[in-house]
C-alpha cells in the first residue's frame, strides 16, 4: 500500500471537505466556504495530507505568520486513528515551519486532543488566547 505525505492541491479539496465533515463540529458550516481554496493558494500556508492509495486519510494546515506558524487544522480519518499518522503529519508541519524560519508552532486545540499534542512535546505558552467574535452567533 502506498502511503505518502504530500502538499494538498485544489483537486484534493472535495476529499478534504468530506474528511473534515466526518468529525462532528469540525467543519464550520457558518464559516466562509472558500477556506481551503484560500489556504492552498496562499504561499504562507503549509497544507499537507496523508494519502494511502489515492485516498486522503489525514489533513493538516498551518500559516506562516512570520516569527511563528499557526496550526489551523489537523484531522485524521476515524478508522486510521491511533496508528501514528497524526504524529507524523504534525512532525512534518513542524519541520516545514522550522525550515521556513518560524521558531514556534502555535495552535488553539480541542480539549480532548491536548494529550495528543503534549505527547509530541507541545506545552502551554505564557500567554492567554483571547478572541473577539466579528459576527454574531
Ligand atoms: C487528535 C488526532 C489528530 C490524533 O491523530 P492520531 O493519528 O490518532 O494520533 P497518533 O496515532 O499519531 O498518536 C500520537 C500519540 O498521541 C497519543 N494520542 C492520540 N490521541 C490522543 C488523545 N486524544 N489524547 C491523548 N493522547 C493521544 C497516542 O497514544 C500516541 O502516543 P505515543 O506516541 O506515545 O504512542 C485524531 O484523533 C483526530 O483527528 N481527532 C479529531 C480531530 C481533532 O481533535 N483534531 C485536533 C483538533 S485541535
Amino acid at each position: 500500500m502506498e502511503k505518502i505525505i504530500r502538499p494538498a492541491t485544489k483537486e484534493d479539496i472535495p476529499q478534504i471537505v468530506e474528511l473534515m465533515k466526518s468529525e462532528p463540529g469540525f467543519w464550520p458550516d457558518d464559516g466562509r466556504k472558500d477556506v481551503l481554496e484560500r489556504a492552498i493558494d496562499s504561499e504562507d500556508c503549509l497544507a499537507f495530507l496523508w494519502e494511502e492509495n489515492e485516498q486522503v486519510i489525514a489533513f493538516a494546515s498551518a500559516y506562516d505568520v512570520g516569527f511563528l506558524a499557526y496550526l489551523s487544522t489537523l484531522i485524521v480519518a476515524v478508522p486510521a486513528r491511533n496508528k501514528g499518522i497524526g504524529k507524523k503529519l504534525i512532525q512534518h508541519i513542524e519541520n516545514e515551519s522550522k525550515s521556513r524560519g518560524c521558531n514556534t508552532l502555535m495552535s488553539d486545540v480541542w480539549k480532548n486532543a491536548v494529550g495528543f499534542y503534549k505527547s509530541l512535546g507541545w506545552s502551554e505558552p505564557d500567554v492567554v488566547l483571547l478572541r473577539k467574535k466579528l459576527i454574531k452567533d
